[in-house]
């Protein structure tokens, strides 16, 4: 007989089996859990990029906790550092006190800040989730101007607390935002694939910084002056869409010469994932804050901003919070700063995302479903089209969700986990660990290739 809603038995046979859980998290956990709708592991050890459920199947891992595990699952420097914390006695809360761990992480991340914050910046421990360190740096910019408008771009994320979520761009995520009345400005941001001018390229990129510049000098526009330009130098769940260096240079200059502090979002390309330490780093500009969290903590929860000194004029207590003080996620996160950076991951992450980039867009000049394919370093995105729809007036073709969701799973059946992002998620997302070998790289391209193909002869038998 079916159990009721909500009933659990006791310890059936299967009570510990992967399905068992599975089927208990259907059944207790809330209706908006999402990898796990999509992603039915039950992961129960894990190194480097490598995961095994506990069913007995093993996986190549590309989703990396989101784009978190720099160095992978469990590194050993991580492990380390983690049990030299538990081992030495150190309290592992500790508000927002100083300690010799986090101090050893201040030093950490101020070596690898742009020489300007790193001399003349200030450090914000957050709540542990890069959604709240969104909220710090949209509160200290509001302190420090005065003002309450926030520049914000279109296929934007930022996390999902109030403010970050206004600034986020997807519709369907901000049904209940709270955009301080209307405050937030949206402005396109240059995609190449779907230029919202219809050009694309470079000149797409120059028309949204000329209407940029004009939002804010229009007097007849209807925009006072904002606290601030929030943006991401690649965006991620937008699509893995890298904004052009020229592009973000010009909003250093319409920002600067306009005196709004520019915030950059690097939680998701923070710490070598695009091939330079920061990904702000290649266009030459130093933001007046930066948002960092994900891989900073080496796989465990962490957030800060660091920012000029000059916006430092926010009162004690501006931003407190409880748990600013993960000393196994600081400790973890010093362990991952110093390995990246002894390592050279960045350089790692520029060669091997090339390598990838290439590979794929081989396949698809065979695959006119695949309608783009794009990324930076180890951020690589595969857009999915619908060949059997028409183009739009610029010659693009409408995005394929479902045919993205089939190439998931049978990734996922072909032991190989992926994340879709991007307009109508029908973008394929890549975020393998720096750490990633060679012949891993190329296990995940084989897997993926096939799945494709598996995927389009899925579609094909269902259309017939
Ligand atoms: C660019 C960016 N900002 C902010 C966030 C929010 O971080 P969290 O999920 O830790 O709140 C994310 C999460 O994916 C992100 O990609």
């Amino acid at each position: 007989m079916p159990s009721a809603p909500g009933h659990i038995a006791a310890q059936d046979d299967e009570s510990m089996t992967g399905e068992g859980i599975l089927r208990r998290q259907e059944q207790r956990e809330s209706a908006a859990r999402t990898y796990a709708r999509s992603l039915p592991v039950v992961p129960v050890r894990a190194r480097g990029m490598n995961v095994e459920g506990a069913d007995g199947r093993r996986y190549l891992d590309c989703l990396s906790g989101a784009g978190t595990l720099a160095l992978g699952h469990n590194h050993p420097v991580v492990l380390e550092a983690v049990r030299d914390v538990l081992d030495s006695g150190a309290p592992l809360h500790a508000l927002d006190l100083a300690t010799p761990v986090k101090d050893a992480f201040t030093t950490a991340l101020f070596e690898t800040l742009p020489p300007e914050l790193a001399d003349h910046g200030r450090v914000q421990f957050c709540g542990p989730a890069g959604t709240d360190a969104v909220e710090a740096a949209l509160k200290l910019t509001r302190i420090a101007t005065g003002r309450h408008g926030l520049l914000a771009f279109s296929g934007a994320y930022h996390g999902m607390t109030a403010g970050a979520l206004a600034a986020t761009g997807d519709t369907t995520v901000r049904a209940c935002a709270d955009d301080n009345g209307g405050r937030v400005i949206r402005l396109p941001y240059p995609y190449d694939y779907r230029c919202p001018f219809g050009v694309g390229g470079d000149r797409g990129a120059e028309l949204s910084a000329r209407w940029t510049a004009n939002v804010l000098d229009d007097p007849k526009g209807g925009v006072q002056p904002p606290a601030a330009m929030l943006l991401e130098v690649v965006q991620g769940e937008g699509g893995v869409i890298p904004a052009p260096d020229f592009w973000l240079r010009r909003m250093r200059e319409i920002t600067a010469a306009r005196s709004v502090p520019l915030i950059v979002d690097e939680v998701q390309t923070g710490v070598a994932r695009t091939g330079t330490f920061w990904a702000v780093e290649r266009s030459g500009v130093v933001p007046d804050v930066m948002v960092l969290s994900k891989a900073i903590g080496g796989s465990l929860p962490l957030a800060v901003i660091v920012y000029r000194e000059e916006l430092d004029v926010w009162q004690p207590g501006a931003h407190a919070g409880t748990f600013r003080g993960n000393q196994l996620a600081m400790a973890a996160g010093t362990a991952t700063l110093r390995f990246v950076r002894e390592n050279r991951l960045h350089e790692r992450a520029a060669t091997v995302g090339a390598r990838m980039l290439s590979r794929l867009r081989g396949l698809a000049a065979h695959q006119p479903c695949v309608g783009d394919v794009r990324g930076r370093g180890l951020m690589i995105g595969v857009e999915l089209v619908d060949t059997e729809a028409d183009p739009d007036d610029y010659g693009a073709l409408p995005a394929d969700p479902r045919l993205a969701a089939r190439v998931q799973q049978e990734a996922l059946r072909r032991g190989l986990i992926v994340e879709l992002g991007g307009r109508h998620a029908s973008v394929v997302r890549l975020l393998p660990p720096l750490t990633i070998t060679d012949e891993q790289a190329e296990a995940v391209l084989d897997r993926l290739a096939s799945a494709l193909d598996a995927a389009r002869s899925a579609a094909k038998e269902a259309a017939a």
